[in-house]
Formats: C-alpha cells, structure tokens, sequence
C-alpha cells in the first residue's frame, strides 16, 4: 500500500510570535531544555503551514494556556518521545517488540495515573502534530472521515480508546450538531478527554465512559465508529475487531488505525505492514473503503524498520 502524500503541505510558512504565542512558548520550552527536539517546531511548521499552526494553536491555548502549563507538557513529550526512542533502537535490532501481556502494559501504563498524566497522554497528544505521520493521518480523518460525515449530517459518533480525547475533540468542533460517546479502560484518559473536551467548549455534546471494550460489547450501536491506535495494543486484535462491527448499525462507517513498526511500552501485537491490518480488518467482516499510510521518517539506511501510521475507513 504507497504512502499517502497532500498537496496542499506547504514548504515555505515560517511562526510569528505574535500571532502564535502558544506555538512560539512551546517551541522555546524545547530549545531551552530537550536538545533532540530543539528545531521540531519550526520544521512542523515548514512541512505543514498556516493550518497545521492554527489547529495547534488552538489545542494548545484551550489545554496549556500558561507557560507552566506548557512546560509540564513538553517535559511529558520529552520523555514520551526518548522511552519510544530506547524501545524504537531495540526494535531495530532485535525486529520483535518485548514480550508482554496485556494485563502488564495495562498495568505499566493504562492505570499508571502518574505516567498517563505526566508523560504518555501530554506526549500523545503533542505527537499527534509534531510526528509527520501522525499529523497527516488527522488530515486524512478530518478530510475524509469527517467529511463525510458532515455531507450525510451525522448525529452521532462514538470513540473506542479515547486516549487524548484529540479525535473526539475534533469531531466534535467541526460538526457542531453531532453528539458522541467515548470509551476507554483507563480512569486517566477519561480524565485527561473530559477535561480537553471541556476546554474546548464542546462538553455538553460528549459523554466519556469507563469499559473494557474487549469485554463488553459498546451501547450505543455506532454509525459513526472511530478507534485510533489502539489494536496493536491487545494479544487478540482480531477478536476485538470483530466486537466493533458487530457494535455498528447498518450502514455505520469506522475509521480505524494501528501503529506498525513502532516500539511502545503498551505495545504488543506487531503488525509489519498495512497489508497486515486490512487482513485483520476483512477477517472482522470489514470492508475497506479508503485508506492512508504515512511513515515517521526515512529509513537511517534500506531495510531498517521505521514506524508507520496506517488508517482504514471501513464499512
Ligand atoms: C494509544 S492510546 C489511543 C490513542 C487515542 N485514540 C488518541 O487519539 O489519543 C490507546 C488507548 O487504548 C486504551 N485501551 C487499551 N485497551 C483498551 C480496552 N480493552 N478497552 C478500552 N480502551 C482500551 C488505553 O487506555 C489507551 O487510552
């Protein structure tokens, strides 16, 4: 499946300080303290231009509005990034994840509420704009998915894994009629969704609840399903697969992803090419419709494996 590029990725945007303070004090934060990723912004905004800023911008003044605030979440990114940086090193080396159950990434990370809160949901949610893959995969939701959506006047979406809460987030500013329900098996990303949900303004429209959704099959039906990164994290992903379609209604449409070739410290099931996924995907009972593959970065050199975002629009 050939990677997936946008035309409209600008090469020649360059940050002012006025108009993007949030930007401009993150980027600072990151010259100052955390070397590695000292230029990351500047070069984001190179790569995708005016709307990739606004968007942050916007996120970042809802959610760290003061420098402090800033602070703590790159501090999180930081760390976020280096630890799938070790593991990443490891991955090349050995091409295998480290063995683990899924009861221990739960424990080790979904009810670790110091690491959720400090490290993995501030550095998740940055990465979702400072990782190239990661942010063309929200430009293939927003301008596919959400689309969509919005030319059939959904009422309704629900979320499985929330995480950050981003893509509920987004749907639900640009589709200012729809309601959602989103699911997630960690009492930190509940908390960390409802209060972006919150900051963003759009809460009265949103309902986040605590399910394990490997056990017990989500209510509503959904017509519009997202569920972004997270089968790689389960032993049996198409067992889980096959509990979300048979949660949505006729006619629904899911977008769902999974990160291949990425060493995480929750992640467990290693898929190696989309191909993999789509395979998972049709055993479930799915149907591609449309899909985007994106990579972090070139290879170091050929045949080393280099993380993947690969996102799926299915019915
Ligand atoms: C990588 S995060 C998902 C990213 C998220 N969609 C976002 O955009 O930020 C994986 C999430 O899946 C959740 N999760 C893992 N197993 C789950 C399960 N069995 N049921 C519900 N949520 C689960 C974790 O708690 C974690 O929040």
């Amino acid at each position: 499946m050939a990677q997936t590029t946008f035309p409209s990725e600008m090469k020649s945007f360059q940050l002012d300080g006025a108009s993007y303070p949030g930007l401009t004090r993150m980027a600072e934060a990151l010259r100052a303290r955390h070397r590695f990723a000292a230029d990351i912004v500047d070069r984001c905004a190179a790569l995708f231009g005016a709307r990739w800023a606004d968007e942050f911008e916007e996120l970042l003044n809802a959610l760290f509005p003061t420098q402090e605030a800033v602070d703590a979440a790159v501090k999180g990114y930081a760390g976020f990034a280096m630890h799938s940086m070790r593991l990443q090193a490891a991955f090349e080396r050995d091409l295998e994840y480290r063995s683990k159950t899924y009861e221990e990434a739960a424990a080790e990370v979904y009810f670790n509420e110091q690491h959720m809160m400090e490290e993995y949901l501030p550095g998740l949610l940055l990465s979702h704009f400072l990782w190239p893959h990661h942010y063309r995969q929200i430009r293939f939701f927003d301008e596919l998915f959400v689309e969509a959506m919005r030319v059939a006047g959904a009422s309704s979406f629900i979320e499985v894994g929330i995480g950050t809460g981003l893509y509920s987030g987004l749907l639900l500013r640009r589709l200012p009629h729809v309601r959602g329900t989103g699911f997630d098996i960690s009492p930190s990303s509940k908390r960390f969704t409802e209060t972006q949900i919150a900051a963003l303004g759009v809460a009265d429209r949103y309902e986040a609840r605590l399910q394990d959704v490997t056990q017990v099959p989500t209510d509503p039906p959904a017509e519009w399903l997202v569920c972004v990164e997270v089968l790689e994290h389960l032993e049996d992903p198409v067992a889980f697969l096959r509990g979300l379609r048979a949660t949505m209604a006729p006619g629904g449409k899911a977008f769902i992803t999974a990160a291949l070739n990425a060493a995480h410290a929750d992640h467990i099931y290693l898929y190696r090419t989309a191909e993999d996924v789509l395979a998972h995907l049709t055993e479930a009972g799915f149907t591609l419709e449309q899909s985007f593959v994106g990579a972090a970065y070139k290879p170091s050199r050929p045949g080393v494996p280099v993380p993947l975002a690969a996102a799926f629009i299915v019915y």
